[in-house]
């Protein structure tokens, strides 16, 4: 029998990350004391609850606070998180990060220069994004493909269930996460955050350690803010690099219009290949004060302790909200006013991520430069999922370049 919160089999559906047994509906589901929310309307509403909910994601209620004279940005809330949100902005205000071009373009050059033969697309954008987020954070002191295996490192965490309030993990579970937490930590201040710190107490430079410092944050405050930078900003672009690369050679017509279109057509097409595949799946809110959710007859009250799972895959899919065919690939597809063309994808409210406008265009710089050389496709990626972020990891994207005439295809 069909299952009615699966798309319908007629409908274009052509995401590619795709969880297996996750819904689509009902917009609001009660499941104890946890709420899945997958209207776009209700889950924008819970992320803009910002008087009533605190940040829950990311394991940010496990996170001591005891060590930081500051909150780290992604797990503060309230009045010092939107002055903490407000000086690190204009870091990466859409006109700051446009005079990193230059650097984004050479070092995409540099490293497709540097392919011999085959390679894999997913590892190629790792280097990128961790070179050109660590340049306008200010982590230079070590060669870009250590701290680049020191990021990655941080994702490699035993499972767990955030619904659960030991995260469902045994005792042998949490010696290893606390190991595996540390380890990255440890290696990341010696070897990155430390030789910064000190570099830039000497000689200040423009960079957000540079900032931070003379906000007066500890060496600690200071750790934690690039671990932050890192895995949100750096590990999230690289997976969606590779996957909208993956929708771009499999779809000619589409890579025809990116390859021949303006920076707003390439844009749309990015937005809405991140609308369709958003990198970090659900996003987590603890309720501190009842208040509403819904909309219409569809009110249900939330209370303090409930947690608040926005489904942010199924509400970037909802046709109230994104139109009929939400699964299809479209483009410039028409949305009501208020709905952006990402979606949820970069959250919205308090939180929102502050580094949307440098991933689109870091991936836009790296994939036109890409696409120039008219790579082929060799081997399918394989997808796998994260816990941390409950996004999909694209990897073994295989490709040659320029090895074609007539273009990218499959092999
Ligand atoms: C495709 C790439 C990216 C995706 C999908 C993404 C997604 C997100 C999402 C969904 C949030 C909100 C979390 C929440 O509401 O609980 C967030 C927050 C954040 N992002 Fe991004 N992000 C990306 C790239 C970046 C980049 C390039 C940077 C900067 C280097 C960055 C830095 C941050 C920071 C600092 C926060 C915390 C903001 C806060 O809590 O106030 N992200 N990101």
């Amino acid at each position: 029998m069909a299952d009615e919160h699966q798309p319908r089999a007629d409908a274009h559906d052509r995401r590619r990350a795709r969880k297996p047994g996750e819904r689509s509906s009902p917009p609001v589901e009660q499941d104890g004391r946890v709420w899945r929310i997958r209207s776009l309307a209700a889950s924008r509403q819970v992320l803009r609850a910002r008087a009533e909910t605190t940040q829950a994601g990311f394991t940010a209620e496990r996170i001591p606070r005891g060590v930081f004279t500051k909150h780290p940005i992604l797990i503060s809330d309230g009045p010092a998180h939107d002055d903490q949100r407000s000086k690190v902005a204009r870091f990466f205000a859409p006109a700051v990060v446009e005079r990193y071009i230059p650097r984004m373009e050479s070092c995409a050059d540099r490293l497709l220069d540097e392919v011999d033969g085959s390679f894999e697309l997913d590892e190629l954008a790792l280097l990128y994004t961790v070179e050109v987020t660590a340049d306008i954070v200010g982590l230079t002191a070590a060669p870009v493909p250590r701290l680049a295996r020191r990021l990655v490192s941080f994702f490699n965490q035993p499972p767990f269930d955030i619904t659960r309030p030991d995260l469902g993990r045994t005792p042998r579970q949490w010696a290893s996460a606390a190991v595996n937490g540390i380890v990255p930590v440890v290696r990341l201040w010696l070897a990155d955050v430390r030789p910064a710190v000190r570099a830039r107490r000497r000689s200040p430079t423009g960079d957000v350690i540079s900032h931070l410092i003379a906000e007066g944050y500890s060496d600690a405050d200071i750790l934690v803010e690039c671990v932050t930078y890192g895995t949100a900003g750096m590990v999230t672009t690289r997976e969606f690099i590779a996957m909208a690369a993956w929708h771009l050679l499999r779809d000619d017509a589409l890579r025809e219009r990116y390859v021949t279109g303006e920076q707003a057509e390439r844009y749309a097409i990015l937005h809405e290949v991140i609308r369709l595949e958003p990198v970090v799946g659900h996003l987590y809110r603890r309720v501190q004060q009842a208040f509403e959710v819904g909309d219409g007859d569809e009110q249900v009250t939330v209370q303090p302790g409930d947690l608040l799972d926005v489904c942010v895959r199924a509400a970037n899919a909802d046709p109230e909200a994104v139109g009929t065919d939400p699964l299809d690939l479209c483009p410039h597809r028409p949305l009501p006013a208020g709905v952006a063309p990402y979606g949820l994808t970069f959250g919205d409210g308090a939180h929102k991520c502050p580094g949307q406008p440098l991933a689109i265009l870091e991936s836009d710089v790296l994939l036109t430069r890409l696409l120039a050389r008219r790579p082929v496709l060799l081997r399918e990626p394989t997808l796998d999922w994260d816990d941390l972020i409950e996004g999909y990891r694209v990897r073994g994207l295989e490709l040659r370049l320029g090895a074609s005439a007539d273009g990218a295809g499959s092999a």
